[in-house]
């Protein structure tokens, strides 16, 4: 068993070949520089990689994404349909997203969004304080690290609700909505909504002016999903007409961000580059030592994506 290590993006990408021959010298790891022979590979470990590569895999079964995301590999049609395909799920990871999500929260809740907008003025306006118990947040998905976040958003005292898939409960004792036609009922409530879902053919473009629309004058977006959930210009409009106050966002429809992007001049929208829950090479190599060697062993590996509902 081969396996093919390959990033396009990651800096740290060195350190998780140390990790990985330093758990299991006996890893037959393998480097885009030195392949050695394609037909040996069965296993690839990836972010973001080029399609066109898994043209040249004729053995692969089984893609190991070093995200919790796997949208980047289920858009690359090269990977043949029977190959398995898992994903990191790191409770570290959960940890950075409610930070985040608790960042972007705190600011709605305290005008800071405003009082951005206010500084590129030099405008001195004080705003009527809000009360956190009376603001209720959205979050839409609540997965691994939607759940999380609704909990850590509820335990700080905000009014957290939730949108999702289907009506199993959720690990979190919020209440929720959902499919698509209990959208709107939650979208209506949401004085800040935060983005958490996977991005699938079901979810792509799922914040548009129409759902914007569905949002409370003078709501604030959170989104540290992915990009493709968020049609940029309508959300552009929304702000630009003060239909939302603002928007804190990590990701994008292309990333990095191009430099004449519209979204960097408006002082309202924060931006971070796609860093809002990192993966931490040290304990995520662990896990994937160990699908790795589970899968050397014929078995299957851990946190395995449904291929059918795309997440
Ligand atoms: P996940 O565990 O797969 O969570 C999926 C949640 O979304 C579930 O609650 C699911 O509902 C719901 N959902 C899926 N499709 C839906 C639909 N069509 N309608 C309504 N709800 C739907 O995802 P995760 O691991 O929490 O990740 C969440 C997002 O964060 C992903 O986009 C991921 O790529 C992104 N992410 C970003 C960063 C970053 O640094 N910016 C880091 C890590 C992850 P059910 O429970 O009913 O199935
Ligand atoms: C980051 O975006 C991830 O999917 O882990």
């Amino acid at each position: 068993m081969a396996i093919l290590c390959l990033s396009t993006v990651l800096p740290n990408f060195d350190q998780w070949i140390k990790n990985l021959h330093a758990i299991d010298p006996t890893f037959d790891l393998r480097t885009i520089d030195n392949p050695g022979d394609l037909a040996d590979i069965t296993t690839v470990l990836a972010w973001k990689p080029d399609d066109e590569l898994f043209k040249k895999l004729p053995n692969l079964k089984f893609v190991q994404s070093t995200g919790m995301g796997i949208d980047h590999l289920v858009e690359c049609p090269s990977i043949p349909k029977n190959a398995l395909i898992a994903r990191i799920i790191d409770h570290d990871m959960r940890e950075q997203m409610a930070e985040y999500a608790l960042y972007g929260a705190l600011k709605a809740y305290r005008n800071i969004q405003y009082y951005n907008q206010y500084q590129t003025e030099a405008y001195w306006k004080m705003k009527r304080r809000l009360f956190k118990e009376d603001l209720t947040v959205g979050v839409l998905g609540l997965g691994e690290l939607g759940a999380y976040v609704a909990n850590a958003l509820k335990d700080y005292g905000f009014n957290v609700i939730g949108w999702k898939n289907s009506a199993s409960k959720p690990h979190s004792d919020i209440s929720y909505y959902h499919g698509q036609d209990q959208l709107p009922e939650f979208l209506k409530q949401c004085d800040i909504l935060v983005c958490l879902l996977p991005l699938t053919e079901d979810t792509r473009n799922i914040l548009n002016k129409e759902t914007l629309a569905l949002l409370p004058e003078g709501a604030y977006l959170i989104n540290p999903a992915r990009g493709g959930h968020v049609n940029e210009q309508d959300l552009l409009n929304a702000i630009q007409s003060k239909h939302l106050s603002g928007a804190l966002l990590d990701v994008f429809q292309t990333e990095p961000l191009p430099k004449e992007h519209p979204f960097w001049n408006e002082p309202t929208i924060e931006i971070t580059p796609h860093v809002a829950a990192m993966t931490n090479p040290i304990t995520a190599s662990q896990q994937v030592a160990e699908n790795f060697k589970l899968i050397r062993a014929g078995k299957l590996p851990n946190n395995l994506v449904d291929l059918n509902r795309g997440y």
